[in-house]
């Protein structure tokens, strides 16, 4: 019976997404650092060597995540953003990393970054020009992918600035065509769906066909009202977005802004549960160098990480507001969820929520099994729809949950595992 179960759900699932971008990448929402938010168009090196847009920065950036533990907590690409050109390109038409900046080139910088066990990702623009006004790849989609495979670079963040939107289309999916054509696997990041939503509803069909995820809304800045419009937002498109999700292609909603200055750690909380629970690439953009110890922990939580990067690859959705709560589900492999619970009410103190009024607790008849993981790690045990389990969020912050069903089958199950044991043991006693 519980097998019959589980093989639905995964049907469901591979029915329910569109075909993915056939690279192998992306099986999981992406982990790494990008330096956009934090670092932006910092090229000022003579004045600020430690915080502008250059080799160095992205060196000790890997130094960090292989040495204190980023790595293992799953955060893999180490990602360059726009400003690293030279304004020309070469003799030969390629885009070349500015030689004052990138001495040593981004070959080298790709070596030392997988000397690392890390990977690199590198930016571009399907337009004339990047956002920053460097060289685009518009007419040089063929070039630029070659030189990149050449470089061994692993992602490209493919910006969509300067197009003609009409074409906006066509160039994603004929980057993604040269990618491929060089043979090397190279994560495609893009962000096609957010520069044509103000002409058009994106096909994002055509979009998961192409990309390995896909920015729809505007940048994220380190401020909470910023993190709001971005949730917003994407609950106001969930009937559309959603169902694009899933292995091989997701939703992108933006960097993590988590220790930088303009979020409370409530705030950061509430970033990293809603994130997971978007199934969300998680791409830092921090100063891996200098952040507190709680920003940290957070980031590396494995239990929030576990419901991010879980293998059934399905994002969730908002499927409750109530009394300035906001309740967010994703549905999670072996029948399991993670529920979100976020208190939108910026006023007062702490505000208790009665788990029952969560649409998600139909999973608990008859019984569940319950995990507290924000704001602490606490195991609340087997519920069932009449218990009267309050929990406890701070404002603006978020309380986040699993929840595992604990059906009459299973309980079966144990019983006799427990009784052919005892049986077991009586005959070898
Ligand atoms: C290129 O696309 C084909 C077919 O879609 C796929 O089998 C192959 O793995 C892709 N190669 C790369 C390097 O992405
Ligand atoms: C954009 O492309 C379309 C179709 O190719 C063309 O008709 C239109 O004139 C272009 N617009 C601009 C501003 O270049
Ligand atoms: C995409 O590729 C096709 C076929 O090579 C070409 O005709 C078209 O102009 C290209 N479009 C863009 C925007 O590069
Ligand atoms: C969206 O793209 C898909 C796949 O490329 C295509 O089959 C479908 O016709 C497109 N839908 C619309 C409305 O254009
Ligand atoms: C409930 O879940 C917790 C955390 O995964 C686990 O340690 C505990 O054994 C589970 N309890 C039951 C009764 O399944």
């Amino acid at each position: 019976m519980c097998g019959v179960v589980l093989v639905l759900a995964v049907l469901g699932a591979a029915s329910r997404a569109a075909h993915a971008l056939d690279n192998g990448l992306a099986l999981k929402p992406t982990m790494g650092w990008l330096h956009w938010e934090r670092f932006m168009c910092n090229i000022d090196c003579d004045q600020d060597p430690n915080n502008c847009i250059s080799e160095r920065l992205y060196m000790q950036m890997a130094d960090v995540m292989a040495m204190e533990g980023w790595k293992e907590a799953g955060y893999e690409y180490v990602c360059i953003d726009d400003c690293w050109p030279s304004h020309q390109r070469d003799a030969h038409g390629r885009l070349q990393a500015d030689p004052k900046r990138f001495p040593g080139g981004i070959k080298k910088l790709a070596d030392y970054v997988h000397s690392k066990g890390l990977k690199l990702g590198i930016y571009a623009d399907v337009g004339k020009n990047t956002c920053a006004g460097y060289p685009g790849s518009l007419g040089h989609y063929e070039t630029d992918a070659q030189t990149f495979a050449e470089w061994e670079v692993d992602l490209l963040k493919f910006d969509g600035c300067f197009m003609n939107w009409t074409l906006l289309g066509e160039g994603y999916m004929n980057m993604s065509r040269a990618l491929n054509k060089t043979g090397r696997s190279i994560l495609y990041s893009c962000e096609w769906p957010l520069y044509e939503w103000p002409f058009h509803k994106p096909n994002y069909t055509a979009i998961r066909e192409t990309c390995n995820h896909w920015r729809s809304f505007s940048d994220v800045y380190d401020s909470w009202s910023s993190v709001k419009s971005i949730l917003d937002w994407t609950a106001s498109h969930q009937d559309i977005i959603v169902p694009s999700a899933g292995p091989g292609g997701w939703n992108d909603p933006d960097m993590l802004v988590i220790g930088n200055f303009g979020l409370s750690h409530d705030q950061q909380e509430s970033q990293m549960a809603l994130w997971a629970i978007m199934a969300a690439p998680l791409l830092m953009s921090n100063d891996l160098r200098d952040i507190c110890p709680r920003s940290k922990a957070l980031l590396q939580n494995r239990h929030i990480i576990a419901i991010s990067q879980d293998p059934l690859g399905r994002q969730g959705s908002r499927t409750a507001k109530v009394q300035s709560f906001e309740v967010w589900e994703r549905p999670l492999s072996q029948g399991r969820l993670a529920v979100a619970v976020l208190n939108k009410q910026e006023i007062g103190g702490p505000r208790g929520f009665a788990i029952q009024a969560a649409p998600g607790w139909k999973v608990c008849d008859p019984q569940c099994n319950v995990t507290q993981i924000l704001p602490q790690y606490k195991e609340l045990g087997v519920l069932t729809p009449q218990s009267n389990v309050v929990i406890s969020v701070n404002p603006s912050g978020t309380a986040l949950l699993t929840i595992t069903p604990v059906s009459s089958d299973s309980q079966r199950l144990h019983t006799r595992y427990w009784l052919d044991t005892i049986k077991h043991n009586q005959v070898t006693l």
